[in-house]
Formats: structure tokens, sequence, C-alpha cells
């Protein structure tokens, strides 16, 4: 039996709307190339109509065609349906675009084409088609030229994209932009010279014009009048669709306000409020929070990859495809794409690639950038104490429970005031504040932080007191300088991190903690930076490697001291 799931996960949705739009695209590429047959010879272009009806005329060619265009369409409307927010690349407007005005524009061709042939076997080849379009109602030329531009180019982005975030796709995009230009230039001057042709035979033979207007029916009202209706009828059902599409948005707008709003937070503090239902990608979009996402949202390039910090617990599961491209990342389970979760609650998540990667970027191997931007930051380290007794006799599954309580208030502490945690080893995390602030507001946001670790590890330690042996007790070390910021990374894992000697100044302050038996040393530079008075707190000069100059630090016992 097939698991219904495979039709609620967006991927096998868009990979059957890819399929049905590949299959158009042939034929269009074909149709094309019967035009460009014009500039051989006009019977070149006549000739191989009869290709063209043996194949798209046969059974399974009809079934093919129009299963093609009935599947992509429907999934095109449920695509609109399904896209939160249109704050979406240039490009992707115009595939949208472009995509929803094929139809109004194309209805007349298929109903005077395909329809006539069908219902009343009437076959009209280019003869016809050229005259009518070119001679009798140049619009309706004018109109076939610019559906058939707008098709062509709303396929080509739709492959483009498609290949874009493929690692080879620079080698052979030169190739595909080259046919992709070529081809309908040909065709349309196939269509000229077709056109031309025509025309002279038609003044050369009268008789033959009026012999191929009797025989397309051009002018038989009991073709042409049926012909129309259907025309009629099709665009009134476009519009009906359409029209229910965003009554259907709107319902769901109200019953989404109904339901609530969730709060997404991001580092630097800031925060989208979305309805249940958005995915974290369309929450950046809707906050204006850039966010990279190379495939546009389409769970193809991984780009939109985010660590979630809080609430891991209450996700969604991922759906099989994301699942598929999170393990070929490696990823652990607090790593999910963007694109495709939907959280259900309050959560708090850190976007791992820089917003504006360019798709060659995510193409890199094996490097090590470390000349990226030099930047005063402040740099906090966390570890947990006396850890071993915290891990001893529990179960694997309960010690990764642990800690990631432990890490869901710790980084949601560094989060939520302005800071991006960023490394978690064994049981402990770095985190970094200033990526977006300056020095000041840095280290303001550090000493903010401590404090509100301190509340939500005491809130934990409440929570979980019948799971402890003993509360969570922890030691932070805390300093601020200029360090080199930059990705660090092989293959398709890479991190932002901070690489100088605040850093290794920062985790020996972290260990300082032990030796004064106290929740948090902090340099005396943090302090002065932020502008906080802190002469109150015991001061120590320590030696720390990179320094000549000893370096003055305060003792905090209990970080909930640091409130003024
Ligand atoms: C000026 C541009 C075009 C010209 C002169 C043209 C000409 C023709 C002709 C002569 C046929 C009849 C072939 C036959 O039945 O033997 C045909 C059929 C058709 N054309 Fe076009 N065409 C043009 C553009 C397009 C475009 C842009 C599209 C689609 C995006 C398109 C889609 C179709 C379809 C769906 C059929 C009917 C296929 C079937 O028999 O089921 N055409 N066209
Ligand atoms: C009948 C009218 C059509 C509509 C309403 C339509 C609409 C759409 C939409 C909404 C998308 C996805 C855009 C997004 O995810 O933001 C799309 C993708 C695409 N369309 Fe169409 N389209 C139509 C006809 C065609 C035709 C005739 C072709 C082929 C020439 C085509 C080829 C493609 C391709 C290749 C894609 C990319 C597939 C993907 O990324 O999922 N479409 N179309
Ligand atoms: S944006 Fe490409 S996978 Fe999410």
């Amino acid at each position: 039996m097939i698991d219904s799931s495979i039709f609620r996960d967006q991927m096998t949705i868009r990979r059957l709307r890819l399929a049905a739009g590949l299959v158009m695209l042939s034929y269009l590429t074909l149709h094309l190339g019967m035009h460009a047959l014009g500039n051989v010879s006009f019977e070149a272009m006549e000739w191989s109509t009869r290709i063209h009806d043996f194949v798209w005329h046969s059974v399974p060619g009809t079934i093919v065609l129009y299963g093609a265009f009935a599947i992509h369409f429907s999934l095109a409307l449920y695509a609109l349906y399904a896209r939160r927010s249109f704050r979406i690349s240039a490009g992707e407007v115009v595939r949208l675009v472009l995509g929803f005005s094929i139809l109004p524009l194309l209805l007349h061709h298929f109903a005077a084409g395909r329809y006539v042939y069908s219902a009343f076997d009437v076959t009209r080849r280019y003869d016809v088609v050229l005259t009518v379009y070119f001679s009798f109602v140049p619009f309706w030329g004018w109109r076939q030229v610019t559906v058939l531009l707008v098709t062509w180019t709303h396929g080509c982005l739709g492959v483009h994209y498609w290949l874009r975030a493929r690692s080879n796709y620079h080698k052979f995009a030169p190739i595909l932009l080259a046919s992709a230009t070529l081809l309908p230039v040909l065709a349309l001057l196939g269509i000229w010279q077709g056109t031309r042709q025509v025309l002279a035979q038609w003044q050369l033979h009268p008789e033959w014009l009026q012999m191929a207007v009797r025989d397309g029916h051009v002018h038989d009202p009991s073709v042409v009048g049926p012909s129309w209706t259907l025309e009629v009828q099709l665009y009134s059902t476009y519009v009906v669709l359409l029209a229910l599409v965003f009554v259907a948005r709107a319902v769901r707008w109200l019953v989404e306000r109904r339901r609530g709003l969730i709060n997404i937070a991001y580092p630097g503090g800031r925060v989208a409020r979305v309805p249940v239902g958005y995915t974290v990608l369309e929450a950046s979009r809707r906050a204006s929070i850039p966010h990279a996402a190379i495939c546009g949202g389409r769970g193809r390039c991984t780009t939109c990859r985010i660590r979630v910090l809080r609430g891991v617990d209450t996700l969604p599961p991922p759906s099989a495809s994301e699942q598929a491209l999170l393990d070929r990342l490696h990823a652990g389970p607090s790593v999910r794409l963007a694109c495709q979760l939907r959280p259900r609650s309050d959560t708090a998540v850190l976007p791992l690639l820089p917003p504006d990667i360019g798709a060659s970027e995510t193409r890199r191997r094996d490097y090590f950038k470390a000349s990226d931007i030099e930047r005063f930051v402040a740099i906090m380290f966390v570890d947990i104490r006396r850890s071993t007794a915290l891990v001893e006799k529990r179960l694997p599954y309960d010690v990764v429970f642990l800690l990631n309580n432990f890490f869901d208030a710790v980084a949601g502490a560094v989060v939520d005031t302005g800071g991006m945690p960023n490394q978690f080893v064994g049981d402990g995390m770095m985190a970094i504040f200033g990526i977006h602030a300056g020095p000041r507001e840095a280290c303001s946001q550090a000493l903010v932080a401590a404090q509100l670790i301190h509340s939500r590890l005491a809130d934990m330690n409440r929570t979980l007191a019948d799971e402890l042996p003993e509360p969570i007790a922890i030691g932070v070390g805390l300093h601020a300088g200029n360090v080199i910021l930059g990705e660090l990374g092989y293959r398709d894992r890479f991190l932002l991190t901070a690489i100088g000697d605040p850093v290794h100044v920062a985790a020996r302050l972290q260990e300082l903690t032990k030796d004064y038996d106290c929740q948090l040393v902090v340099s005396d530079i943090v302090a002065a930076t932020a502008g906080v008075e802190m002469s109150r707190f015991p001061v120590r000069e320590v030696n720390v490697r990179g320094r000549a100059e000893p370096l003055a630090v305060r003792i905090v016992g209990a970080m909930n001291e640091l409130v003024a």
C-alpha cells in the first residue's frame, strides 16, 4: 500500500510538477523545432506536422501530454495556495506570473487546434494556422508569438531553478543558455519565413487559399461556433479556479488567526511572528530576515538549513525527502531545512549559511577560509559542572534529552538576547555576540544573556528536579576582543566561527570558574565596553596565553547578581 504521507510531502509534489513541466517542455522544444524548419522550407514545416500528429494524436501521446498538463496545472494551483509569502526573488515572481498567463494566452490555440481535430476531425496545419494568424487576424498571431516567448521563458526558468544547485551545473549552463536563446529565435525566424512563403503561394494561386480555408473550416460556423464556446467556457473555468484558490487562502488565513501565532527567534534578537503552518523560510521572508534559499524553497539545495535551538522536541518529524537530504549532510537531529520545517510552537533557530550565499559557493570543497572579516565581538563559553556525575548510570537517550534541554535553555537565552550560539562541544557551548552589533551592544547583550541563562537554568532545574541527582551547575567565561569571523568547514559542512586569542581567553576564563568556585568569570574589558559598573565584584589579575599583561577579571558568584 502507498503511504499517504508521500502526498503531503511537499517535495514529492514538486517532483511531480517538475516531471509534468518537463514533459510539456519536451513538447514545446519539438514544437519550436517544427517552426524552425520554416527556415529550410515551408514543405519541411508541413511535413513535420505528420510526425507531430503521429506522436501526439496517438492515445499514449495524448495521455502523456494532456495528463502532464492536468498534473502541472493542478499542482501549480496548489502551489499558489500553499505559498504563504510572495516575498520571493524577482526570477521566481517572473516564473509564477508567466506560468499563470500561459493558459489564457493559449486557450484559443488549443480550442481551434486540438479540440477541432478531436471533435470534428478537422486538421489545421501550418498553411491554415499561419494564414489565419498573420493575415486574417494578426492579433492572434502576435498573441501566439507572445505565448511562445512566455511559455519558453517559464519552462527554462523552471529548469534553471531545478538544476542551479547541482554541483556541475556551471559546466553545462552556457550550452543550455545558448540553446535556450537560439531555439526560440530560430523558431520565430522559421515562422516568419514560413508565413512569407505561404502568403506568396496564395498570391500565385488564390484558389489554393480558398481550398485551404474550406478544408480547414476556417469560416464554418458549425466548427468555429463550438470552438469559440469551448474557449469561453475554459476562460471562465480558469477565472473561477483562480478565484477559488484565493478564497481558500483567505479562509485559511482566518482559521490560522484563530489558532494563534507563534514566535520564531533568530540571532540578533530578531523575531518572526507567524501563524502555525508557515515554514521557517516563509517566516524569515515575512519578517524580512535575509535567509539563504538558492533553490527558492523547493527542498533541493539545503542552503536554507538551520539549527533549531529551542523546542526541538515539539517539531514535526522531517518528511522522507527532507530526511534524505539531511542524511546527505550528516546533520544532527537539531538541523533542519527551513523551507520544509513548519514549527507548531515557539522556537529559536540559527541559519547555518550566510543569507547572501551564491550557488557557486555551495560547491566549495575542502576549504579553509580565515580571512573573511575582522570584528570586535564578545565570546562566551558555557560548561556544565560535574557533568560526569550527571550522566552516570543514565541511558544515552536520557543524557541526550538532558543535554538538549540544557542547550535549549542556554542557547535560547543567547539567541533571545541577540547572540549566536556557535559550537556545541560535549556538554559545553560557545556563543558569539556582536556579529550584527557594535562593541558596546555586543558586550551588553552578553551580560544580559548571562543573567537570562541563570534564570532559564533555574527554571530547568526546577522542572527536572525529579530527574536530576542534583541541580545542573554551570561555569561561564566571558571576554571580548577582535577576532576573525570566518567559515570553516569541509565538504558540505560549514560553520561560521570566530578565530583568535579572545576565544582562547574566554575558554580559559570559563575554566577559572572552577578555581574561584563561581558561576562567571568576566574580563573587565567586557564590563568597560558595555559601560556596566562591576566594581562590587571581586577583581583578580590572571595570566592568559596571548597576552603580555595580566588580565583583570571579575568574579561573579551567581549570574543573577549582575542585575544592578
Ligand atoms: C506562433 C507560434 C505557433 C505556431 C505557428 C503554432 C502552430 C501550430 C500548428 C500548425 C499546430 C497543429 C499541428 C498539427 O495538428 O498537426 C499546433 C498545435 C499545437 N500547438 Fe502550436 N504553434 C505555435 C505556438 C505554440 C505554443 C507556444 C504552444 C504551447 C505552449 C503551442 C502548443 C500547441 C499544442 C498544445 C498543439 C496541439 C497538440 C495536439 O495536437 O494535441 N503552440 N501549433
Ligand atoms: C498551464 C499553465 C502553467 C502554469 C499555471 C504553470 C505554473 C507553474 C508554477 C506555479 C510553477 C512553480 C513555481 C514555484 O514553485 O514557485 C511551475 C514550474 C514549472 N513549470 Fe509551469 N506552469 C504552466 C505551464 C507550463 C508549461 C507549458 C511548461 C513547459 C513548457 C512548464 C514548465 C515548468 C517547469 C519546468 C517548472 C519547474 C518545476 C519546478 O520547479 O517545480 N509550465 N509552473
Ligand atoms: S531553500 Fe533549497 S532546500 Fe530549502
